[in-house]
């Protein structure tokens, strides 16, 4: 589906559809106005006889409206004209491309572009629709015996007010249009099941996508390669299953050959069954999700390289599974990681970390400008937290700051925890360097406690995605995020 930007009148626009907003209490916006005007008080009627009022989401079609251009008129319900958010208005946008879909429109302009929403610009508006248009539109079914049949809907304009504010919008459709498209590729991957998206299939992926991106080169480590690398952490996880592991390097150059790199590192445990401290088997399907950090950073490439950022990034992808058995790790074994720090591993079920401090300890030999890892890494998380942001813990605020700004522009926000050394000593061990996990308390924060502990020589972040990458129950479904905040975290850095 494309999304353009376009600057004309509703009521001479030829269009097999133009969409525009009501608000609550049969509040009719300038667009509805000026339709309804020339079309005969055709919505003003419909509104008086209370057939429809305006609540957000409502959506009605009208057909064969008089004394305008367009075939048909749609109007999309917002609420009251003083409590529209970027977040309502995204919700809108749903409602509209739902509505549009079921009834085989090919092509619609929306007037939605023009609703007041506090501190956003036309820019903004115009970014967020498009972006949640195209989220709407995403759909997985090529694992069903008989995918659905394809929309018919083609196109989708959005009508800009002001003309001298098309060439921005313009801009901001193409940003949503990158950000969509890293999300699509995000949300792939996180729903493909464990049987078939292993770390083989992601590398392979990777690889395939590398073909299709500009300035981006993907290269492969394998167990050998790790183990020559001596990283014993990584390894100890992956040992429990018959799966090979796969250390996946993304390079991106939109930069000069010698900028230090942004790296992104994102945890890919394609299927975490707990190995020997063995998860319950309640929702245990979940943790094919378990991929959805390495799904992040894979899209979020896909996205900086048709952003053609002019940055160097790299994305690194430690991909295992965590299954139990005969070779598998058991409670109390200790291995050496690739830093040379030991670690007594209490509870198998903490594997994202040992895949991570591998990794992070490989991020050295890029020099990097920062590192941010992000992974579905605790079920504290979604405890603290719950599914309306991710957790973010740093060694740097400034960092920090910039995740929490990015996150607020894109509206995939985080909400910062603190990284003390008080919690820190939870990971005291008797016989290694340190335990894999703490006690029942703050179990977000030890864990990056943890991974701090092989971060020292950069400016890092954590982002714990483990209650926002996936929804459960009748959505169940992989999200897409953290694609748009970290997209936007790197679109700022240029
Ligand atoms: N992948 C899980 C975290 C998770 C669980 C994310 C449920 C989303 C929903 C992770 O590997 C894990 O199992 N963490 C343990 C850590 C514990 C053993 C210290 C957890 O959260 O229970
Ligand atoms: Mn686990
Ligand atoms: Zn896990």
């Amino acid at each position: 589906m494309d999304i353009r930007v376009k600057s004309t009148q509703p009521e001479t626009q030829k269009s097999a559809c133009i969409v525009v907003a009501i608000y609550e209490k049969r509040q009719l916006s300038p667009s509805a106005k000026a339709v309804d005007d020339v079309a005969g008080k055709r919505i003003s009627n419909l509104l008086k006889k209370g057939d429809f009022n305006g609540k957000l989401g409502h959506t009605q079609l009208l057909d064969n409206p008089e004394g305008i251009a367009a075939e048909r008129i749609l109007l999309v319900g917002c609420g009251p004209q003083k409590k529209l958010t970027i977040k309502s208005y995204r919700k809108i946008q749903c409602h509209i491309l739902n509505a549009l879909k079921n009834s085989n429109i090919k092509e619609a302009i929306l007037f939605s572009n023009e609703l007041d929403i506090k501190d956003s610009s036309t820019a903004d508006k115009t970014r967020h629709a498009a972006e949640a248009l195209l989220e709407a539109n995403y759909s997985f079914d090529e694992l069903k015996s008989t995918p659905k049949p394809a929309s018919t809907l083609k196109t989708l304009s959005i009508n800009i007010e002001n003309k001298r504010e098309l060439a921005k919008a313009k801009q901001a459709v193409e940003t949503a249009h990158a950000i969509a498209s890293g999300m699509d590729i995000a949300r792939r991957l996180g729903n493909l099941p464990g049987n078939i998206c292993t770390p083989t299939y992601l590398a392979r992926q990777a690889n395939l996508q590398a073909k299709s991106c500009q300035k981006t080169k993907v290269t492969v480590l394998h167990e050998a390669d790790m183990k020559k690398l001596k990283m014993g952490s990584l390894l100890s996880v992956s040992k429990g299953s018959r799966q090979p592991p796969k250390l996946i390097v993304i390079e991106y150059k939109g930069g000069k050959a010698k900028d230090r790199p942004y790296v992104l590192v994102g945890k890919g445990v394609t299927f975490d069954s707990g190995g020997i401290s063995l998860k319950p088997g309640a929702a245990m399907d979940e943790m094919k999700f378990d991929m959805c950090g390495a799904a992040g950073v894979i899209g979020t490439m896909d996205a900086v390289s048709k952003l053609k950022l002019n940055i160097n990034v790299v994305a690194l992808v430690p991909s295992v599974e965590n299954m139990p058995d005969g070779a598998a790790s058991k409670p109390g074994d200790i291995v050496t990681s690739m830093s040379g720090q030991t670690i007594e591993i209490l509870n198998t079920d903490a594997e994202g970390r040992l895949i991570l401090c591998d990794a992070l300890t490989y991020a050295e030999t890029f020099n990097p400008k920062t590192v941010i890892d992000t992974a579905t890494l605790t079920g504290a998380c979604v405890v603290a937290l719950g599914s309306h942001c991710s957790g973010l813990l740093s060694n740097n605020d400034k960092l920090a700051d910039d995740l929490l700004k990015a996150g607020n522009t894109s509206g995939d926000r985080t909400w910062q925890m603190p990284l003390w050394d008080e919690y820190t000593e939870q990971l005291k061990s008797n016989f290694a360097d340190m335990a894999n996990i703490g006690s029942r308390e703050a179990g977000t924060i030890t864990a990056a406690c943890f991974l701090s502990k092989f971060t020292k020589k950069y400016k890092w972040a954590h982002i714990d995605i483990a209650g926002v990458a996936w929804h459960s129950g009748a959505k169940k479904g992989a999200t897409g995020r953290p694609v748009p905040l970290l997209t936007q975290y790197l679109i700022n850095q240029k």
